[in-house]
């Protein structure tokens, strides 16, 4: 059985997406489908274009989204046809160490859907972040699925399923940002921009935002950024110290994910502060400090996995701060674009044109 759908495709590595006819199963027991009703261009699609996750072509890319439940099997009861809900990659087992030791954050063992979508003649697709959400319905884990407020728009939800919740998580949940904090971001798209917002969420008095772009900047101030520092001829080191009393800010977050960005991270920060990567580093890149000033700096130098978010507890929370007028997430969506302007999302993206371009069906 199953239905046929549109679906963004990349076949192979390096060649440009295609939309084809995808075939979605219904749901098997644990499973939903879901009718996608936006979905934000990331990144880590690109990345998936160029062979950079894995090999496992054909992919069907996607993964910042948010839709309607229209059909779930056997079993599910955490959602139903109906619900508007927000797309996640974290649908937590509650049966891994991680989850045992009560911190599903970091659960090892996600839920994604059992059955696969396929093409037409039958090849078995990829879905990016077990999503595959450029495509008017996919099939999904129920617990992927995470029940927002309706209210929302489905442009603005979905951008909490991956890079706007990696950001704000990387200063709200990694970084433990507090009420009166020093907090440097160093990379200002997406996520980083995100990092912004969290922090200003989160009380912190001094957000200096770290951009070579000076439109990165503008967009970080209108955010809540307190001081916007030029990357480009500046010491970016010299520069936080001299904002923060000359000792440093309390928390930075290196949301470009660089050798050289990390270094001026540790150095940026405080005595005893926190160091957050959230931004994604290639397998090539190494990594050279001192280990006396490891040692002789102290605090603490943390990775951020998605925000360390928790879809259900964080999802509708952001969203409800959201509708109050107290999260601008408005700000993130560049502009709308149709289900067959993701290969020229991609090149935006690329430019740094854009924060985020959503599809809408
Ligand atoms: N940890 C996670 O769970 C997670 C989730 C989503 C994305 N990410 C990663 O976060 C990173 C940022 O994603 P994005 O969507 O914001 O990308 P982006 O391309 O929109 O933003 C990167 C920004 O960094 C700036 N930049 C680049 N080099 C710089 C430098 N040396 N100094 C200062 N600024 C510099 C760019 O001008 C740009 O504004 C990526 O590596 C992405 O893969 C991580
Ligand atoms: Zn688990
Ligand atoms: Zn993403």
């Amino acid at each position: 059985m199953g239905q046929r759908v549109r679906g963004v495709v990349a076949a192979g590595k390096g060649q440009p997406v295609r939309i084809e006819t995808i075939v979605v199963p219904d749901p098997g027991p644990g499973e939903a489908v879901v009718q996608v009703q936006a979905c934000g261009v990331c990144h880590t699609d690109l990345h998936y274009r160029e062979g950079g996750i894995n090999d496992e072509f054909p992919f069907l890319l996607g993964h910042e989204a948010a839709g309607v439940v229209e059909s779930v099997g056997e079993g599910v009861t955490e959602v139903a046809p109906g619900d508007f809900v927000i797309l996640n990659w974290r649908a937590v087992c509650g049966q891994c160490r991680a989850c045992l030791r009560g911190r599903p954050w970091y659960c090892f063992n996600t839920h994604n859907a059992a059955q696969k979508m396929t093409l037409e003649d039958g090849t078995a697709l990829s879905p990016a972040l077990g999503i595959g959400a450029f495509a008017d319905k996919t099939l999904v884990a129920a617990g992927q699925c995470t029940k927002v407020d309706p209210a929302a728009k489905p442009a603005v939800a979905g951008l909490l399923g991956c890079g706007v919740m990696a950001g704000l998580g990387a200063a709200i949940n990694t970084g433990g940002v507090g009420r009166g904090d020093s907090v440097a971001v160093i990379g200002c798209g997406g996520v980083g921009a995100a990092a912004v917002l969290g922090a200003r969420l989160a009380g912190a008095a001094r957000i200096i935002a770290i951009d070579l772009d000076e439109r990165k900047l503008a967009t970080a101030a209108a955010l809540g950024a307190t001081d916007t520092v030029p990357a480009g001829d500046t010491d970016v080191v010299a520069a936080v110290r001299d904002l923060t009393g000359g000792f440093g800010a309390d928390v930075v977050i290196d949301a470009v994910g660089r050798p050289e960005t990390y270094e001026q991270a540790f150095y940026a920060r405080d005595l005893a502060g926190t160091v957050v990567l959230v931004g994604v580093p290639t397998p090539e890149m190494r990594l050279d400090l001192p280990l006396l000033d490891v040692f002789g700096r102290g605090g603490a130098l943390k990775s951020s996995w998605y925000g360390d978010c928790l879809p259900s507890r964080d999802f509708p929370m952001l969203i409800d701060l959201y509708l109050q007028g107290r999260l601008d997430l408005d700000a993130f969506v560049s502009e709308t674009i149709p289900l067959d302007g993701v290969e020229a999302a991609f090149e935006k993206m690329h430019h740094g044109d854009v924060l985020r371009s959503v599809v809408m069906f």
